[in-house]
């Protein structure tokens, strides 16, 4: 692990940010929780206190919520034009890239992840996806239909479809890609004209605090998008179970993801979900593996592993085995381990102790359970939260490492003889279904292999390729319902089927 490096200068934006009391955004006004009540923030490189944070309970749910419906129902959004609404997230899109400094020191602060990443992907990923949302504003149309239904002779009707927005939103985010996911969930609710309370992940409040600043500067008018600051059943729970809340989508652990659906079947409510994942990433014996080794370790460490989508369980075919192991294992040790903010770091801390305990365990019970270790399996250093990259050879099918979301570096390599059904079965063999990845350099096999592979996303010789226009989500367990591309307005926009009978002419 890198130590004492010289870390990025902190932006005096930054320094400020952190230095005052923050607030959340309640209705157009910086508020703090009626209780009176905040949480720390740590550093998790450090696990030192860098800001605080209101606890917002049921009662600051209920004033944003509040805020929320009349914003929905009588507010200038409401009477705003597409275009209008287009110009201003897209003027979002431009805030978030004139303050990308800002906005990636406090996610690698406040996240754990390199700065360098934050800026280079979090933090552009984040602004493209408000302007490509945008774009959508002026193109929510829906479809005029010819019916058949003769029910007087020579009757005609004109018939045809409307999207209208699903109304007051709750919007519930992980600590992962807090800047991201924030604009994942913001941008297609702003695009569809519907409104939102947003609760940010307790671990890292920070960046989709910022984010709010920027929203409120680009014109979107008081009421629209309140993001709170709070804990999940204190804060979550209340706002997923409130009764003027039309729709919730969260993103998180496919455990509160059912608890979403509980608390939303009270009045059902439309829920969307992007939950876990334990997604296999298949490398064939014809794959370039000067391509392929580095994009099995990517697929994993990305992001310390703290990825829905991670590629952990690899698959490898028999006669190239060793040699991915061995390449993804050198790969692993190679990696420069250290806080986010030294900008020669590769990989970061996880997020939290609780997090640092989780992948731990597993590591122990990996160790319980007779597994192999090529690279890493331990903690790193006693101060902050980091852990070495991880290999584990051989995994069988039996292993907590092989069959459970570890949510950290973690990977467990799997042997394979053919390409068969019985591959399949195995890469299919999760209660998970978000993503796969197959290198290969058959287009035949790729194609083949793709279709039967039971995942939302497949990336085929890449892996962890997102864009706003590529819809993300899950099979079985991972998930309802897709984020991003067209599809994810059929979260927020309801078809209304309108009928005019026209009589004899
Ligand atoms: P979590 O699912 O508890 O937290 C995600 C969000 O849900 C946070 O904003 C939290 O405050 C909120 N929440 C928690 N309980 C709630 C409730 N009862 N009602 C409403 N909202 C609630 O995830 P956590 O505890 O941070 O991580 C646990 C595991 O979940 C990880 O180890 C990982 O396996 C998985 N996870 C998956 C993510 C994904 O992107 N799909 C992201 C984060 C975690
Ligand atoms: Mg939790």
């Amino acid at each position: 692990m890198t130590k004492d490096a010289p870390l990025v200068s902190l932006h005096p934006n930054v320094k400020a940010f952190i230095g005052e009391k923050r607030r959340m955004l309640i209705d157009g006004k910086w508020v703090d929780a009626k209780s009176g009540k905040s949480f720390e923030v740590l550093d998790p490189a450090t696990g030192q206190v860098i800001a605080n944070v209101p606890a917002a309970e049921k009662p600051d749910v209920d004033v944003a919520v509040a805020a929320a419906k009349r914003a929905f129902e009588s507010g200038p959004w409401s009477r705003m034009t597409p275009a209008e609404r287009g110009k201003i997230v897209w003027k979002i899109g431009e805030l978030i890239m004139e303050h990308q400094e800002e906005l990636a020191q406090i996610e690698s602060l406040d996240n754990g992840k390199p700065v360098t990443v934050a800026r280079a992907a979090d933090v552009v990923l984040a602004a493209e996806l408000f302007q490509y949302m945008a774009g959508w504003c002026t193109k929510l149309d829906g479809r005029s239909l010819t019916l058949s239904v003769p029910y007087t002779p020579g009757s005609e009707y004109h018939a045809f479809t409307r999207r209208e927005p699903v109304g007051v939103v709750a919007q519930i985010i992980p600590w992962n890609f807090p800047l991201l996911m924030a604009a994942w969930k913001l941008g297609p609710v702003l695009a569809s004209g519907c409104t939102v309370v947003l609760k940010l992940a307790e671990e890292t409040p920070l960046s989709g605090l910022k984010l709010a600043e920027l929203i409120q500067k680009a014109g979107v008018p008081d009421g629209v998008v309140n993001v709170i600051t709070g804990f999940g059943e204190t804060c979550g729970a209340p706002l997923a179970a409130h009764p003027d809340v039309s729709k919730v989508a969260f993103t998180g652990s496919t455990e509160v993801g059912k608890l979403i659906v509980k608390a939303a079947a009270n009045d059902l409510k439309k829920v969307t979900l992007e939950l876990g994942g334990k997604s296999p990433n298949i490398i064939l014996d014809d794959a370039d593996l000067e391509q392929a080794i580095p994009g099995a370790a990517s697929a994993i460490f990305f992001n310390h592993g703290q990825c829905c989508c991670a590629g952990s369980r690899l698959f490898i075919q028999d006669k190239i085995y060793d040699k991915v192991v061995e390449g993804v294992a050198e790969y692993a040790r190679k990696l420069k381990v250290g806080p986010g903010l030294d900008p020669s770091t590769q990989m970061g801390p996880l997020v939290s102790q609780v997090q640092l305990d989780r992948v731990c365990g597993y590591l122990e019970s990996g160790k319980e359970q007779g597994a192999t270790f090529a690279a890493g399996g331990k903690r790193l250093g006693e101060q902050g939260y980091f852990v070495e990259p991880t290999v584990i050879v051989d995994a069988h099918e039996n292993m907590k490492v092989y069959q459970e979301e570890i949510f950290g570096p973690v990977v467990a390599a799997v042997r394979f003889k053919e390409l068969d059904d019985e591959l399949v079965r195995k890469a299919n063999d999760t209660i998970y279904g978000l993503a796969a990845g197959i290198y290969t350099s058959n287009i035949t096999r790729a194609h083949r292999l793709a279709t039967k592979l039971r995942a939302g996303t497949v990336w085929v010789n890449c892996y962890n390729i997102f864009d706003a226009a590529l819809p993300f989500g899950g099979y079985k367990q991972s998930g309802w319902g897709r984020e991003m591309g067209v599809e994810v307005f059929n979260n927020y926009l309801e078809t209304k089927s309108v009928c005019v009978g026209l009589g004899q002419g």
